[in-house]
């Protein structure tokens, strides 16, 4: 069935903050052809567009003034090999964490570092989604998506997707106007463990001393994180809602002087990355709350919607951390979360 427009749609449930939004339009696309008629309803015609996918990373502080297009195409299918890779194309809409897992189930390890990261396949090249020291660019082969200029599918290889620290051209030259269709992953043949993240290896380590394998990996990674990160089915939230700031040498330097256990990882250039939830943290914003908004207690980087929070109160509690870094510290920190 064609996917259908539906007039000032609730998005409570399409977002992971659960916080109360309407959208003037909103269509589920379940299949790539239903997309393009869906642009091209006269309806909608002119009005804004915006492109969802788990909603797991972005805030409504306001109702959405024009067209809400939800992302679910599936599939999962062996597409070929390269020289040392095994290739998947996956549907834009597929779960994230369920594929990795039944890509592991198979005998294709490559994705573990990143299990249990909430969201769909077709948003984790927008953002380059990363944890435990590695990130979806590192297993990216192509990305198919829908140019709405030029009203054509295209494929990209990962070169053209531009990716950097949770960042790639759908954020910038492309944004609003490509549309992730499927995503083909590349796993490689000659499986390693990606290690060297300090927590994921005092994890494993306590398990044993062997090289550990993928599952295990993605069984330490699920422990850690759900230790450290809230469910958004039990408590609204959009996973770090900053991005960990990068920092000169010089204004590195400087903060040490001041703040000696500063947590900073360096970067190749001579920059250096600051983690985010320290700054927060040494504020004293870890655990604080505003209203039904707070700093989630056991990892600052995270806001959570304690029940009930409007859009507004959760960006209100972001604009006083930002506020509290910068006096504190003079570092910028910049949302990691979409904000609508
Ligand atoms: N820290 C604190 N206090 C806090 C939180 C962190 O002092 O409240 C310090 C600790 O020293 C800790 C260090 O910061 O060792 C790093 O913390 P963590 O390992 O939790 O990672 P992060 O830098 O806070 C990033 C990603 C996460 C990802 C983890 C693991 C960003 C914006 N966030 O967080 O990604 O899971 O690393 O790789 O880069 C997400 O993007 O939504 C996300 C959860």
């Amino acid at each position: 069935m064609p996917a259908e427009l539906q007039a000032n749609a609730s998005l409570n449930a399409l977002n992971a903050f659960g916080v109360n939004a309407t959208a003037a339009w909103l269509a589920h696309v379940q299949c790539e052809s239903d997309l393009a008629p869906v642009l091209a309803d006269r309806r909608v015609a002119g009005w804004p567009q915006l492109v969802l996918g788990g909603g797991t990373n972005i805030l409504f502080a306001s109702d959405f003034p024009g067209l809400v297009v939800r992302v679910g195409i599936p599939g999962l299918r062996a597409a070929g090999q390269t020289g040392d890779s095994w290739l998947f194309e996956i549907g834009a809409g597929m779960d994230w964490h369920h594929t990795v897992q039944s890509l592991l189930e198979a005998g294709f390890g490559g994705l573990e570092n990143l299990a249990l990261i909430p969201g769909t396949v077709g948003a984790a090249p927008i953002q380059n989604i990363g944890a435990y020291g590695l990130e979806i660019a590192e297993r990216l082969h192509s990305v198919r998506a829908w140019d709405c200029r030029g009203q054509a599918v295209v494929q990209m290889d990962a070169a053209e997707c531009g990716f950097g620290y949770r960042d790639s051209v759908f954020k910038r030259e492309y944004k609003g106007s490509r549309i992730v269709l499927s995503v083909t992953l590349a796993l490689p043949k000659r499986w390693q463990p990606v290690l060297g993240y300090t927590e994921l290896d005092r994890e494993l380590k306590a398990l044993s001393n062997q090289t550990p394998s993928a599952g295990e990996i993605f069984n330490a990674v699920c422990a850690i994180r759900r230790r450290k990160l809230p469910d958004p089915a039990l408590l609204g939230n959009a996973g770090s809602f900053f991005k960990n700031p990068i920092v000169t040498r010089e204004k590195r330097t400087e903060l040490i002087s001041h703040f000696p256990s500063l947590v900073s990882y360096a970067l190749s250039g001579g920059r250096f990355k600051l983690a985010a939830g320290w700054l927060i943290e040494a504020c004293g914003m870890k655990g604080a709350s505003r209203g039904r908004a707070a700093v989630y207690d056991r990892q600052a980087l995270v806001l959570v919607n304690r029940g009930g929070a409007t859009g507004r109160e959760i960006l209100d509690l972001a604009s006083e951390v930002q506020a509290r870094v910068a006096e504190k510290f003079g570092v910028v920190l910049e949302p990691e979360a979409v904000i609508v």
